[in-house]
């Protein structure tokens, strides 16, 4: 196996409080994810990342870490922690975990003495100040429900830094300790098995007065110092940055090829969403003509939605309040500079704008990865707090609780309203439809994993005289797929040079296509074309 199989594979990411609750207590957990493993590999997808399993208050979901070696007592144990990476890797499914480095819980030990003893070695685990004044240029991204970065804590009689919920107070990467225990973290969850992380929060390890505290060049040297022990110690596993930046500031987080194998790309997940809205292609092109070239053995990970609010923090103000209006009319659909919905409800569970945006994200330059449940089109829940009305259980057919758990109560209601509940939209019903959503994310994924174009070729996007056709060519040396997407949901001229005669790799039983430059493409039309005659 290469050690480059993270840029062949679809990624899937599972909320596994929400998956399959195999113990009856109304949470999902490493049990009923097993049982569920089969369904996850009927999609086609290779790797699966799950979100944080340790032990947690929970006030962040679990990215306020409590414990770093365990495993969350409503997930089970280690043991069943171990199983469920063995039954994964059984059926030929990767696993990578949350690497939750920038800061844990105030409940964790290492917190709990540091705030007592002043003289504990504990104290410099965490970043202090007696003013609450200093890095005063450091934006707040919680904006919601944090005031500043910094909070007094009375039992230490000083202030902390938290760059996330004060719940979660910074780790101190000036501390050399801080680097061992990570090392330590990072060897104890590789020796499980497990296939890499997903490195939350990376840009904010540091700290430095006149800067962002953003990007700096000491968290640099920290992430190659990790990468370097997985190479040497951990060959084939992947490491995956989650740094909500532009193009530009994240290109130094691949390094030279000796930092991140994998970077979100944050910035073109909004564009997506307004050139469908727009029916015009330029968010989209410009944005990838904005990001820069990538080392080899390098990646992109594209996404549509995740976990939490889908954000807008890298597009202007004024796209920012269109995205809002258009997106998220309601105040309760907003959250910090986001909008918390999932996929279907954004596209008004509209099958044609569901089926034109998965292909378009599929057919990316890039690793893609799929959100749980926006597989089938599940809907959301604005009245849950924070993030949780895109964390609802899996909807797995029209019996009780979806077929999620057989508890009375779960941890959060089933979805089930008149559009979205689990009545009508489960897993059930869509495998006896060969058009529902899953059918559709299985054959999008199986074509895509046909054609190697489709996942390693380069871009050549073909300029058109018309915005709302969106036409870009995926070419290796010895195969091309041409990706041709009307982002109007009215009938529109090709507008471009383009003719020849082309087979639709997602109809493969269809009559061949004949392009030519007058013609008239249906509203939302999505193809992956490939030449009839080379
Ligand atoms: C990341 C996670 C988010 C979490 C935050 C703080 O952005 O995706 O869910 O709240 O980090 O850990």
């Amino acid at each position: 196996m290469s050690d480059q199989w993270y840029l062949d594979t679809v990624f899937y990411e599972l909320y596994l409080r929400a998956f399959q609750d195999s113990n009856g207590d109304g949470h999902g957990d490493f049990g009923g994810a097993i049982e569920r493993l089969d369904y996850i590999k009927s999609l086609g997808v290779e790797c699966i990342w799950i979100l944080p399993h340790y032990p947690s208050p929970l006030k962040d979901d679990g990215y306020d870490v409590a414990d770093y070696m365990g495993v969350h007592p409503d997930y089970g144990t280690l043991d069943d922690f171990k199983a469920f990476v063995a039954a994964a890797h059984q059926r030929g499914l990767r696993v990578i975990i949350d690497l939750v480095m920038n800061h844990c819980s105030d409940q964790h030990p290492w917190f709990q003495a540091a705030r007592q003893d002043r003289n504990s070695p504990y104290h410099d685990y965490f970043v202090w100040s007696d003013t609450g004044q200093e890095y005063a240029d450091t934006r707040i991204i919680f904006l919601d429900t944090e005031k500043s970065n910094w909070t007094y804590d009375e039992a230490a009689g000083r202030y902390f830094w938290h760059r996330f919920y004060s719940s979660q107070p910074d780790l101190n990467y000036d501390n050399p300790a801080i680097h061992e225990e990570m090392f330590n973290i990072i060897r104890f969850w590789l020796d499980t098995g497990v296939d890499g992380f997903r490195a939350d929060a990376v840009p904010y390890l540091y700290e430095r007065e006149g800067t962002n505290c953003e990007n700096l060049p000491e968290t640099h040297v920290f992430l190659k110092k990790v990468r370097r022990l997985i190479d040497e110690e951990y060959p084939g596993r992947v490491l995956i940055a989650e740094a909500n930046q532009w193009p530009e500031d994240l290109l130094p987080y691949f390094g030279n090829g000796d930092e991140f194998q994998i970077c979100f790309h944050f910035p073109i997940m909004p564009r997506l969403y307004m050139a469908l809205k727009q029916a015009d292609k330029t968010p989209i092109v410009d944005i990838l003509a904005r990001t820069p070239a990538i080392p080899e053995g390098c990646q992109w990970m594209t996404f549509l939605r995740n976990h939490d609010e889908l954000t807008l923090e890298m597009v202007t103000p004024e796209e920012r309040q269109w995205m809002w209006q258009q997106y998220a009319p309601k105040p309760r659909m907003r959250l910090n500079l986001g909008i918390r919905r999932r996929l279907a409800p954004l596209l008004d569970n509209h099958p044609d704008r569901w089926l034109l945006l998965n292909a378009l994200h599929l057919s990316l330059p890039g690793t893609p990865i799929i959100y749980y449940g926006d597989e089938i089109g599940m809907g959301d829940d604005i009245w849950l707090p924070d993030r949780h009305g895109c964390r609802t259980p899996m909807q797995w057919n029209a019996e009780h609780q979806a077929g999620f758990s057989t508890a009375e109560e779960t941890y959060f209601p089933v979805i089930s309203d008149p559009v979205f509940g689990y009545q009508f939209v489960n897993v059930a019903l869509q495998e006896m439809n060969e058009d529902s959503y899953l059918w559709r994310t299985r054959k999008l994924i199986k074509t895509r994993q046909h054609a190697a174009a489709l996942r390693r070729g380069t871009m050549e996007i073909i300029p058109t005289r018309n915005p709302a056709i969106l036409v870009y060519w995926r070419v290796l040396p010895d195969e091309r797929v041409l990706c041709l997407y009307n982002l109007s949901m009215h009938p529109q001229p090709l507008g471009g040079s383009l003719s020849g005669i082309f087979h639709d790799l997602l109809h493969p039983g269809k009559r061949s296509i004949t392009l030519s430059p007058d013609m008239e493409l249906p509203g939302y039309a999505t193809h992956w074309l490939e030449m009839a005659q080379l």
